[in-house]
């Protein structure tokens, strides 16, 4: 039986105390993380500078022994890869190119021709897989088609992903080929962070809530299903974590429609209901409001006893159903660590 308490959950195992990790555990309400990213100068730097990425990686465990740490990374780099122009705005969020037509979609590198781009990516998942306590697991991940390619196409982030959503109606080809060329990538590049040693992915579909009817089955259902079909045709036994965030009732059988090993649930479903209709099919994780970790006290007391006793019948992996946020108290993380493991 494996000493990763991350891996036996994932394996259908109902644990007596849910391993933990957080959405966003490296992250701004950290000093140490602040420290390190003033060192790389921007964000993107720090991404792709492998020491330090690893280094913010290893911060959040040091600090509070979660039981998995995510790579350092982001959603948005894979379509950098495929030779999208990134920034970030200060204080407002990632910017980049468009692509919105068969000629933008001709320009960009094909799924084989992102490694070299992403190589310090790699390389921060082998530093890592040599430098965590041998109880982590090390987790990789990227973003679900749909999420980046609402991204691709407004060239930003934004509430509603109009912009998506009116290619997906007005150019289908168009939309589809986004799609297919993001499913197609988005495989390569977890085959790699597994080579380089991520021991389970998740894939981030952040906006998976404003897929409605047969698009969501089309667009987040199929493509997740697709990338755990060949991940795990190329890797036996690599456990994948999907999160279709806001998915609603379309949280209820995901996993067995893709695939997935975990299901991770955001916060706008209540832990009861999800055990009852969620995690009846295997592994959830979530799902306590990162709110919390503002405000903290009694509060957070309550709201981390109920999310460990709704799931405490069934394998559960203790995380907030989003980020922690820049605001978040640190002292706030140690409280919710302390009532999971001595509730
Ligand atoms: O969870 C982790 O700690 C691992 C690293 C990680 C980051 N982004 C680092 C990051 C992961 C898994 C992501 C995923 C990601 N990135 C998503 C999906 C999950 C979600 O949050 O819904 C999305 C949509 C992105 C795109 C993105 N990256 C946005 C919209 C922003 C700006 C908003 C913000 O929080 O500032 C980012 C920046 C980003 N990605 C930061 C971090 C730590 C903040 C950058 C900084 O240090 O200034």
């Amino acid at each position: 039986m494996s000493d990763k308490t991350i891996l036996r959950a994932l394996a259908g195992e109902t644990l007596p105390t849910p391993p933990v990790w957080m959405m966003r555990q490296a992250g701004r309400y950290l000093p140490e993380y602040r420290a390190t990213r003033a060192q790389a100068g921007d964000f993107l730097s720090l991404c792709y500078t492998p020491d330090l990425a690893a280094e913010v990686t290893l911060q959040p465990i040091r600090r509070y022994g979660f039981d998995a740490a995510i790579l350092f990374a982001d959603i948005l780099l894979l379509p950098q890869a495929l030779g999208v122009d990134l920034w970030f705005e200060t204080g407002e969020g990632p910017r980049m190119s468009t692509v919105t037509s068969q000629e933008g979609l001709r320009t960009l590198k094909g799924k084989d021709d992102i490694h070299e781009h992403l190589a310090p990516v790699y390389e921060t998942v082998r530093i890592l897989s040599r430098e965590l306590p041998r109880e982590t697991t090390l987790i990789g991940f990227c973003g679900a088609p749909w999420t980046v390619a609402t991204y691709m196409i407004a060239g930003r982030g934004s509430k509603d992903q109009a912009a998506a959503h009116a290619l997906k109606d007005t150019d289908r080809a168009t939309f589809k080929a986004i799609i297919d060329l993001l499913t197609d990538a988005s495989i390569e590049y977890l085959s790699k962070q597994v080579e380089a040693g991520a021991e389970v992915v998740k894939i981030f579909d952040s906006w998976a809530g404003s897929l409605k009817g047969q698009d969501f089955t089309d667009f987040a259902v199929e493509p997740t299903r697709r990338m755990v079909e060949t991940l795990k045709a190329r890797h036996p036994g690599l456990p994948v974590i999907a999160f279709p965030r806001e998915a609603g009732e379309g949280y209820i059988g995901f996993a067995k429609a893709t695939g997935a090993d975990c299901v991770a649930l955001d916060n706008s479903v209540s832990p009861e209901w999800a055990a009852a209709n969620v995690q009846v099919d295997g592994c959830v994780q979530g799902n306590m409001d990162p709110r919390h970790m503002v405000t903290g006290g009694d509060e957070l007391i309550e709201a981390t006893r109920r999310v460990v006793r709704a799931f405490e019948n069934g394998p559960h992996i203790f995380n907030l159903g989003h980020g922690i946020t820049p605001e978040a108290d640190p002292e706030n993380v140690s409280l919710m660590m302390e009532t999971i493991r001595n509730p």
